[in-house]
């Protein structure tokens, strides 16, 4: 089969694993023939740099003409300082938006191999975890009302939380859906004793529920969320929660890990196309030295053929291979502390050679 691929490389070591991504995607391509072609899209501080605009005309036009989107990363110190409309974030705000990516999978297991990398507790690391964040990504906050005005104390600014029950549904579905293939046990995040917007998402998501007797639901405030997260991770499944408190809570469960260097993400909407994105951010200060870990960027890939090719037996071969390199030593800079290291070049090659 062919699959049109959009490859937003972005800035830092954007380029760089997008390139290692597309080296596995193509051995995948010649193992179990099928055909990935790919369209270049500059979005981000290089297309700043380019074109003055974060996401040049005809970009989200191209994403959505692909059949999925596969992103390095955006941003930079270069650019901290412009207004927000015009900041690299912008573009991947943008995309989501215009592909009503409204649901961002974000998962974070422990590596056996690499536990002694998590900060937690030795006796919460032997139990393991294996939890799967669904933020919502199109809506509250990050969409909300937001301005400056001029108040009898002076210069003031807002952000508005905003949802409805359509959008709370759509992701709660995305959220029940995903428990029945997992342990069938669902955590709903939320600040339900001081917002009106959360008490309007838990009342939602009950309501929900009922459409799914088989999985459990559990609610919990975002602050003790925030706790359990250090002290016993392994009571969570799914968690569902908003925009902004996905975007918190996703950093920390993946340090949880000890490896951001190694954490996929998935952003999808009601059609197949994706966008699919490792979480770690541009890392400027290593960009350009070939120490960039392209783990996270090939999972990424790996996310995108089961979830929107359908290609099942290439996602776990793909899979397979990064834990094979992991389980034989290999390591790069950010997951050897200390240890000998390979590049991501060698880290590259060592993957198409398990492959
Ligand atoms: C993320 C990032 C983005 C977000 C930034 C870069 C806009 O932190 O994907 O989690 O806040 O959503
Ligand atoms: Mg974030």
């Amino acid at each position: 089969m062919k699959f049109n691929i959009a490859l937003i490389k972005g800035d830092g070591i954007g380029p760089e694993i997008i390139d290692s991504a597309c080296q596995v995607l193509d051995k995948v391509g010649n193992k179990f023939g099928h055909e990935f072609i790919y369209t270049d899209i500059k979005a981000g501080g290089c297309a700043i740099d380019e074109f003055g605009v974060p996401l040049p005309d005809g970009a989200l036009e191209e994403c959505l003409q692909s059949d999925s989107v596969l992103l390095g990363a955006v941003g930079g110190p270069r650019w901290d300082n412009l207004p927000g409309h015009l900041r690299p974030e912008r573009a991947l705000l943008n995309i989501r938006k215009g592909l009503e990516l409204f649901a961002n999978l974000r998962p974070a297991r422990l590596i056996p191999v690499l536990k002694e990398a998590s900060p937690l507790r030795r006796e919460t690391v032997e139990k393991g975890f294996d939890l799967l964040i669904v933020r919502e990504l199109t809506g509250g906050m990050y969409f909300g009302k937001s301005g400056r005005y001029l108040s009898k104390d002076g210069e003031t600014a807002f952000d508005t939380e905003t949802y409805s029950v359509k959008e709370i549904r759509r992701i709660g579905k995305v959220a029940f859906e995903t428990a029945r293939t997992r342990r069938s046990h669902v955590t709903s995040i939320d600040k339900a004793n001081v917002m009106e917007s959360s008490r309007l998402w838990r009342e939602t998501m009950h309501e929900l529920a009922k459409e799914y007797p088989d999985v459990e639901l559990k609610d919990m405030l975002v602050d003790n969320a925030a706790m359990q997260l250090v002290q016993n991770p392994a009571q969570f499944d799914v968690i569902v929660t908003s925009n902004i408190f996905g975007d918190i809570l996703s950093d920390e469960a993946s340090q949880l890990t000890g490896s951001i260097g190694l954490l996929p993400s998935a952003s999808l909407g009601e059609t197949k196309r994706g966008m699919y994105e490792p979480i770690h951010g541009s890392a400027p200060d290593i960009a350009g030295k070939d120490m960039a870990n392209p783990i996270a960027t090939v999972l990424s890939a790996a996310m995108m053929l089961r979830l929107s090719f359908g290609l099942n037996k290439e996602a776990d071969a793909v899979e397979k291979a990064v834990d094979d390199v992991l389980a034989s030593g290999l390591r790069t800079q950010d997951i050897a502390w200390g240890g000998p290291s390979i590049s991501g070049s060698a880290m590259t090659k060592a993957l198409l050679e398990r492959l």
